[in-house]
C-alpha cells in the first residue's frame, strides 16, 4: 500500500514537472544563460542607433510570427528550393529586414558568449527583442515570460487569412484575433502598437482616391489629413513609398494613436474603425484620456500575445541559426 502511494506520488510529482517545463517563466534561461535579457538589450540598442526602423520592424515581426502558427520564430525561415516560407507570403511586404536583422544581431551577440551559444532560442529572443524596442521608443518596459522553442515548419501557404488587412473592420479584426485567444480590448491594445512604423502608399489609396462609386474620399477621414496623405501619396508614387502610421509623434511609442483615432487620423480602416464602430469607442476614448491605462492594457496583451501556439518538447528546438531549420 504505502509502495503504491509512493509510486503514485512520483507520478503526479513527474506529471507536474512537466507541465510546469512546458509552461512559460521569467528567468528561463538563469541556469543556462543568466545574462540573455542584457545581451540582447545590448544587441538591440546599437541597432537602434543606426537606424530607427530597427523599431518598428521587429514589433511588426513579432506580432507576425505570433498570429501564423505561434510565436516560434518561424516568419524568420528562409525560403529554399522545396519550401516557400511564411516571410515570402504577400502580405510580408510591411516586414523589413531590419526586423530579422535585430533578431540575428541578437543571437551573434549570444552565440559570442560560450554558455549562451545555441541555448537561447530565435522565438525568444525576437520576444525579448521586442519588448526592449517597445521600451527604446519610450514605451513600457514590462517583464518578459520565456520557454518558447522554434517552430518546425513555416510555410507561405499557413499565413493566408491569418493577419490583419488595412481594409478589416472591427468584426474582421475580432474574429481574426479572437483566433489567437485576445479579445475585443486585447485587439483594440494591440492596434496602439500602430503608434509606430510605417505603411505603403498604395495601401490607403482606397480611402483617399476611390472609396465607392459615388465618393472619392472615405468620409471618416478628417479633410486636412487627407490633403496631407494626397501630397505625401500622389496617385502615380512610387509603390515603394511608405508614410507614417501615427502621423503626429510616428517615432514615439504613446497613446496619441488613440487621439488620432478621435481627430479621424487613423491611416487605414481598421484603425478609423475601432472609432468609428460603438463596441470599440468607449476603449479609444478612455486611452486617448489615459496613457497609463493604455500602457498596461499593452503590457498585458503583449504578454498573452506571446503565450500563442508556444512549441516544447518535441514540437520545436532551438535553432542554429535563425533563417534555417537544423
Ligand atoms: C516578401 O516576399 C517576396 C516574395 O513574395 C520576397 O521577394 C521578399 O524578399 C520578401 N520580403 C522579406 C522582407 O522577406
Ligand atoms: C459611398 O460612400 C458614402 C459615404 O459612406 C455613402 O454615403 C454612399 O452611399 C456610398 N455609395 C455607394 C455607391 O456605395
Amino acid at each position: 500500500m504505502a509502495a503504491k502511494n509512493l509510486l503514485l506520488l512520483f507520478i503526479s510529482l513527474f506529471l507536474t514537472v512537466n507541465l510546469v517545463s512546458a509552461q512559460l517563466r521569467r528567468n528561463f534561461y538563469a541556469g543556462s544563460c543568466p545574462n540573455v535579457e542584457q545581451i540582447v538589450r545590448d544587441a538591440v540598442q546599437k541597432k537602434v542607433q543606426q537606424t530607427f526602423t530597427t523599431i518598428p520592424a521587429t514589433l511588426r515581426l513579432y506580432f507576425h510570427d505570433c498570429f501564423v502558427n505561434g510565436c516560434d520564430a518561424s516568419v524568420m525561415i528562409a525560403s529554399t528550393g522545396n519550401n516557400k516560407a511564411e516571410k515570402d507570403h504577400p502580405d510580408n511586404l510591411s516586414l523589413a529586414g531590419d526586423g530579422f536583422d535585430t533578431v540575428t544581431k541578437a543571437k551573434q551577440a549570444l552565440d559570442a558568449v560560450a554558455n549562451c551559444r545555441n541555448k537561447v532560442s530565435c522565438a525568444d529572443i525576437l520576444t525579448i527583442a521586442t519588448r526592449d524596442v517597445v521600451n527604446l521608443a519610450g514605451g513600457p518596459r514590462y517583464e518578459v515570460e520565456l520557454g518558447r522553442l522554434d517552430g518546425l515548419s513555416s510555410t507561405a501557404a499557413s499565413v493566408e487569412g491569418k493577419l490583419p488587412q488595412p481594409t478589416d473592420d472591427v468584426n474582421k479584426l475580432t474574429s481574426l484575433f479572437a483566433k489567437n485567444g485576445l479579445n475585443l480590448n486585447e485587439m483594440i491594445a494591440l492596434s496602439g502598437a500602430h503608434t509606430l512604423g510605417f505603411a505603403h502608399c498604395t495601401k490607403v489609396f482606397n480611402r483617399i482616391y476611390t472609396f465607392n462609386k459615388t465618393t472619392q474620399v472615405d468620409p471618416t477621414v478628417n479633410k486636412g489629413y487627407v490633403t496631407e496623405l494626397r501630397a505625401s501619396c500622389p496617385r502615380n508614387i512610387d509603390p515603394r513609398v511608405a508614410i507614417n502610421m501615427d502621423p503626429t509623434t510616428p517615432r514615439q511609442f504613446d497613446n496619441v494613436y488613440y487621439k488620432n483615432l478621435q481627430q479621424g487620423k487613423g491611416l487605414f480602416t481598421s484603425d478609423q474603425d475601432l472609432f468609428t464602430d460603438r463596441r470599440s469607442k468607449p476603449t479609444v476614448d478612455l486611452w486617448a484620456n489615459n496613457a497609463n491605462l493604455f500602457n498596461q492594457a499593452f503590457v498585458n496583451s503583449m504578454i498573452k500575445l506571446g503565450r500563442v501556439g508556444v512549441k516544447t518538447g518535441r514540437n520545436g528546438n532551438i535553432r542554429r541559426d535563425c533563417g534555417a531549420f537544423n
